[in-house]
């Protein structure tokens, strides 16, 4: 089956509102989404949240993602975003359970799996990330881990809620390091996230859930993701953050 392709860029704590607004600005003259829509590619982004409203306005078909939500509706929860929130003003994609979110902030496949349930109720597309620290990684544990990730994060999703659904393989040890995992080590992870889904839902999520990859993605590096048959994009932090490399990673896709 063939799959779409997925270029999101994850801004993390970077570009203010202008900033952001140049970056769209830059993405139309250049035409980015019509000919990434003519190559069969998604292409987006996930701004912080106060930017989020004016890069909707100005993304010019660019997907608009939040990089997290709250999975309540309101209340007392202070400095968080609610999925109302972002749906008055037309997002309807999230990341969820970035890695720098579990190791700064303290979240867990639990409270990501009640962000996910809560997202995909209201059709959001919901980008999960998952991935094993370098220690995990050298104590051979990585499949355990991200087999833990998955399994409480998708729980109680029914195989129709899975087409909201794109995993983001994201080795902690590869983000913002320079050291990007191996093509095999990401094949080898992205099919074994494939295989776990198709044990949790059945062959045809697994077939159509999009998986990517992330963690030190360059215009350099990237096409070679891209041949990888069970990787169908990439989650790019600092390569993102300038259209003009954006530009090259769409191209080099
Ligand atoms: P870098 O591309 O900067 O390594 O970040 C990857 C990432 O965390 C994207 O979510």
């Amino acid at each position: 089956m063939s799959r779409k392709k997925l270029l999101m860029g994850n801004w993390k704590m970077n570009l203010t509102i202008a900033e952001a607004n140049a970056f769209c600005e830059d993405v139309k003259a250049a035409s980015l989404v019509r000919q990434a829509r003519q190559r069969g590619i998604m292409i987006g982004v996930a701004p912080a949240f106060i930017a989020l409203q004016s890069v909707r306005k100005h993304a010019h078909g660019l997907i608009v993602a939040s990089q997290d939500c709250h999975y309540a509706d309101h209340g007392a929860y202070t400095s968080n975003v609610s999925i109302p929130m972002l749906q008055e003003i037309g997002v309807d994609w999230s990341i969820i359970g970035h890695s720098e979110r579990r190791q700064y902030e303290g979240e867990t496949s639990f409270t990501c799996n009640r962000k996910i349930k809560a997202l995909v109720k209201q059709q959001f597309h919901v980008i999960y990330c998952v991935g094993e620290t370098a220690k995990e990684y050298d104590q051979g544990l990585t499949k355990d881990v991200i087999r833990e990730q998955v399994v409480t994060g998708l729980m109680g999703l029914s195989k129709d809620d899975m087409q909201y659904l794109v995993i983001a393989y994201e080795p902690v040890w590869s983000i913002g390091t320079g050291k990007n995992a191996s093509v095999e080590i990401a094949e080898d992870i992205a099919s074994f996230i494939r295989s776990l889904i198709n044990e949790l839902f059945g062959k045809v999520a697994s077939q159509k859930t999009l998986i990517l990859y992330g963690g030190s993605v360059k215009p350099n590096n990237i096409h070679e993701y891209m041949l990888q048959p069970d990787v169908d994009g990439a989650l790019v932090g600092g390569a993102s953050l300038k259209s003009e490399s954006f530009k090259e990673l769409l191209e080099n896709i």
